[in-house]
């Protein structure tokens, strides 16, 4: 299917600011008149968002990176198939709230160097990159300790540790340097309203 629309996604680390910009970047660019479509990973259709239950709750150790891989893989085939590419396909904005990226991070990085594993199944079964890609940086410190007051059953990943998130962080800066001509990082150590200016900004360059 070719894409009319316009594909942006948010990355970053836990807590780091990802779905609080994600709403105010929708709602923004709604009440400017765009035809905005929301969603997130994992999840964003009714089977993704099942297979989020089974890889965010329970024990960190549950499932090995490989499996992982398959299940997020999974949960974002469904994903493109029922929401994204149709949304593209008419014309819509889509923000994603995490792609394909994260699993290149927490999956093809945490535990052991699975990279090739999650481009070669992401090129088969997604094919899909975003257009543009805002990378919220934060300490990890702060995104660890934002992200666990939240106090949700979804916490596998946090109960990694901090030691994760700074891996985490500094892997998401050197993909960053990868596919330069999509991710843009922003600083998202500062105010909400000053990350909502500086994530306008970027997004306003991509709408002409
Ligand atoms: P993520 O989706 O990246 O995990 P959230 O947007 O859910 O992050 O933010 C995590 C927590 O931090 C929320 O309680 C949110 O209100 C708060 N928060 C988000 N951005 C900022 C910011 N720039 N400064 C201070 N607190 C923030
Ligand atoms: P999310 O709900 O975005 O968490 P947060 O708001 O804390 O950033 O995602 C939950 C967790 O899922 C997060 O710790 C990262 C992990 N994740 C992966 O490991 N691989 C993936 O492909 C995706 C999309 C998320």
């Amino acid at each position: 299917m070719t894409a009319k629309g316009l594909f942006i996604t948010f990355e970053g680390i836990d807590g780091s600011g990802k779905s609080t910009q994600a709403k105010l970047l929708a709602k923004t660019l709604g009440q400017q008149g765009w035809d905005v479509l929301l969603t997130r990973e994992p999840g964003g259709s009714t089977g993704a968002e099942q297979i989020r239950a089974l890889v965010l709750e329970g024990d960190p150790d549950r499932w090995s990176a490989e499996t992982e891989i398959l299940l997020f893989t999974a949960a974002r085939r469904d994903h493109m198939e029922t929401v994204i590419l149709p949304a593209l396909g008419k014309g819509q904005i889509v923000i994603c709230d995490r792609f394909a990226d994260s699993t290149r991070m927490y999956q093809g990085l945490s535990r052991g160097d699975l990279r090739s594993i999650v481009d070669t199944l992401t090129a088969l079964m997604i094919q899909q990159e975003p257009d543009l890609t805002l990378l919220i940086d934060i300490d990890p410190y702060t995104g660890h300790s934002r992200a666990k007051a939240r106090e949700t059953k979804e916490e596998r990943f946090e109960d990694f540790g901090v030691a994760l998130q700074e891996k985490m962080r500094a892997g998401f800066i050197k993909l960053a340097k990868e596919f330069s001509d999509r991710i843009n990082i922003i600083d998202g150590n500062q105010d909400i309203k000053s990350v909502q200016k500086m994530v306008y900004d970027l997004v306003k360059g991509a709408l002409k």
